[in-house]
Order: C-alpha cells, then sequence, then structure tokens
C-alpha cells in the first residue's frame, strides 16, 4: 500500500474540513480523489505530505507513519499543482536546479537532471527562459518536473489540469500516464469527473469533508444503476408530482434538479423507461424530453450528493 489512511480528521476552528477520511492507495496505481471546491482535498494531500498537521487518526505512507516520521515521508514524496513555488525571474533550468539543490542533488547532477526533465516534458525551447513568459499550460509542467527532480515513488498531484486548455490537457494525461508506467504511484485531486473518469485506477469521491464512495470509475457507474432516465418536464412545477410517480413505480428516488424541471432517476433496465413515461403520461404530467444513456461519473456524483461537482473546465476557476 503506498498510501493508507484511518479515520483522517482536520478542523480548521469550528469546520471539520477533512471528517473520518479512510484510503488506500496502491503501489503502481492512479487513484482519484474527487470532489468539488471545498471538499477538502487539498487539505487531505497536506496532511499527507506533512504540510499540515493531522487532528485525528491515523496515516502511513509506504508504511511510514506521517505524524512520527514526517522526514522519511517527505522522501518518499513528490508534491505538486496547485502551489507553483517557483521564482517567477529565474529560468526554468535555474528553478529545476535551485529545486534540485535544495532537495541536497548536487550542482552537476542537478544540471544534468534539469535538462532531461526539461527535454522530457516539452519544455526545452523555453529552458532559458524566466517563468514569467510561461502560459499556465507550460507553469504546470514545470512544476511537476520539479516534483522529479529526486524522482519519489509517490507522488501527489493537486488538480494537475485545473485551468489548462484541452490540448495542454491531454499532455498533462500523457505525462502522468507515463509516470506510472516507469514505477511511480500518483495520488491525484480533481473536480472534474471525467478527468477521474479517464485517468484513475480508482477514485475515493469526496464532499464536504467526506468520503461519499469508493470504487473504480465502472463501479462507481454500476453502483448507481445500469442506466440513467432523463426528463425534462415542460414545466417545472410539476416535478413534485412526477417524483412522487417514479418513487412509487420504482421505489427509487429521483434526483431532481429544480432550476430546470430535470429530473434523473436510475434504471434497473432501459426498458423501465417506457413504463415511466406512460404512468407520467396518466398522471397528465407533460414531458418535453427524454435521455436514457449509461450513468456518466456527473450522475453519480449528483446521486451520491444530491448536487453536481464542476463538470465544465472551462468555466472552473483556477483554485490556487
Ligand atoms: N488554512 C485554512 N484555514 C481555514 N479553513 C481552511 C484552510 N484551508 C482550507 N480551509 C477550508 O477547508 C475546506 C476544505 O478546503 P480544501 O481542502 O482546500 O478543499 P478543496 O481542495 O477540495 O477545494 C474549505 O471549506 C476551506 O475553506
Ligand atoms: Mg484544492
Amino acid at each position: 500500500m503506498a498510501v493508507r489512511t484511518e479515520g483522517l480528521i482536520k478542523d480548521f476552528g469550528e469546520l471539520r474540513a477533512v471528517d473520518n477520511v479512510d484510503l488506500e492507495v496502491r503501489t503502481g496505481e492512479i487513484f482519484g480523489v474527487l470532489g468539488p471546491n471545498g471538499a477538502g482535498k487539498t487539505t487531505t494531500l497536506r496532511m499527507l505530505a506533512t504540510l499540515l498537521s493531522i487532528d485525528g487518526g491515523q496515516a502511513e505512507v509506504f508504511g511510514v507513519d506521517v505524524a512520527r516520521q514526517p522526514h522519511v515521508v517527505r522522501q518518499l514524496l513528490g508534491v505538486t499543482g496547485q502551489y507553483a513555488s517557483v521564482d517567477e525571474n529565474l529560468t526554468a533550468t535555474e528553478n529545476l536546479v535551485l529545486f534540485g539543490r535544495l532537495q541536497g542533488v548536487g550542482r552537476a547532477r542537478a544540471r544534468t537532471v534539469a535538462a532531461d526533465l526539461l527535454a522530457e516534458f516539452g519544455l526545452e525551447d523555453a529552458a532559458k527562459r524566466p517563468i514569467s513568459e510561461f502560459s499556465g499550460g507550460m507553469r504546470r509542467r514545470l512544476d511537476l518536473a520539479a516534483s522529479l527532480i529526486t524522482r519519489p515513488p509517490l507522488i501527489f498531484l493537486d488538480e494537475p489540469t485545473t485551468g489548462l486548455d484541452p490540448r495542454t490537457r491531454g499532455q498533462m494525461y500523457q505525462t502522468i500516464r507515463s509516470l506510472v508506467a516507469d514505477g511511480c504511484t500518483v495520488l491525484l485531486t480533481t473536480q472534474y469527473l471525467d478527468e477521474a473518469d479517464q485517468l484513475a485506477d480508482r477514485i475515493a469521491v469526496i464532499d464536504e469533508g467526506r468520503k461519499v464512495a469508493e470504487g473504480t470509475p465502472d463501479e462507481l457507474k454500476t453502483s448507481v444503476g445500469n442506466s440513467t432516465l432523463q426528463v425534462q418536464l415542460t414545466d417545472p412545477a410539476e416535478l413534485t408530482t412526477a417524483a412522487e410517480q417514479i418513487h412509487r413505480q420504482l421505489a427509487v428516488a429521483p434526483v431532481l434538479n429544480r432550476l430546470n424541471g430535470q429530473l434523473n432517476v436510475a434504471l434497473e433496465s432501459a426498458d423501465q423507461a417506457g413504463d415511466v413515461l406512460i404512468a407520467l403520461r396518466t398522471r397528465g404530467v407533460s414531458v418535453a424530453s427524454v435521455n436514457v444513456s449509461k450513468p456518466s461519473l456527473d450522475e453519480v456524483f449528483l446521486a451520491l450528493t444530491g448536487h453536481g461537482a464542476s463538470a465544465d473546465p472551462t468555466t472552473a476557476k483556477d483554485p490556487r
């Protein structure tokens, strides 16, 4: 096990930001912690990275207790994302060398490693330019490169693609996958369901500090039903009537979106959709549109938490 936590807790005054979280990250996997802004993702990572004290429960990294042996844990870790703790006025090469030196790597070795990493991350051309001229995507890649100078066996990536355009995001996915192919274990946080779906072997869904579900992307989707019926009502005021009818009929409570008059319900089989629509018509509820699909992680999230995650990468704010 690369990471194991049991009953992990962090309080900020009255606020319990991380509430009894159990995690098990296996060596060699990409593990995704998925949750909306403010869910407690960064706080969890910071505790595991020894950057924040642990208020309750236990955490181990490769079997080493995080609270008792923080100095050992730090040597097993690369931490990146959201911090971008690089000096704006230094060039990419100077920054990487500085990082290496700070971590006890000799000057000559640091120079070699910096050059290798810049090549690996497609930043060769930018090696001699100051960071202040870098795009967001280049900064993220440099950030990740910096955390790899000592080739740690475990890497924490805190929202590695938030704020990146789709192309740069794709490059970051490649980089993350190649790290794992090289034998690294990756623990990443994201607020994008799609990202967790594409990258992670297993996912823990957290909301308001609590873990609400865990599993492979497929397990999570199946847990919500084999398919999902999405009904758009003509009149949002009829949502309650429609929900009652569906609940009585299928013994499952639909998830309602009162703002736009839409409801989602998990079906055991897609055939049930027809029965639901007939019953709604019998009740006099008018339907504007219908969609039956395999559940997406979006629906999983909605079903688990009663609210959506940030689903649109282009409008999400950089949480830094
Ligand atoms: N240093 C802090 N002091 C007080 N509250 C904090 C601090 N850091 C985070 N919080 C609060 O803890 C909660 C979880 O924050 P965070 O872990 O940053 O969430 P996420 O990374 O999932 O967006 C939020 O409500 C946030 O406002
Ligand atoms: Mg965060």
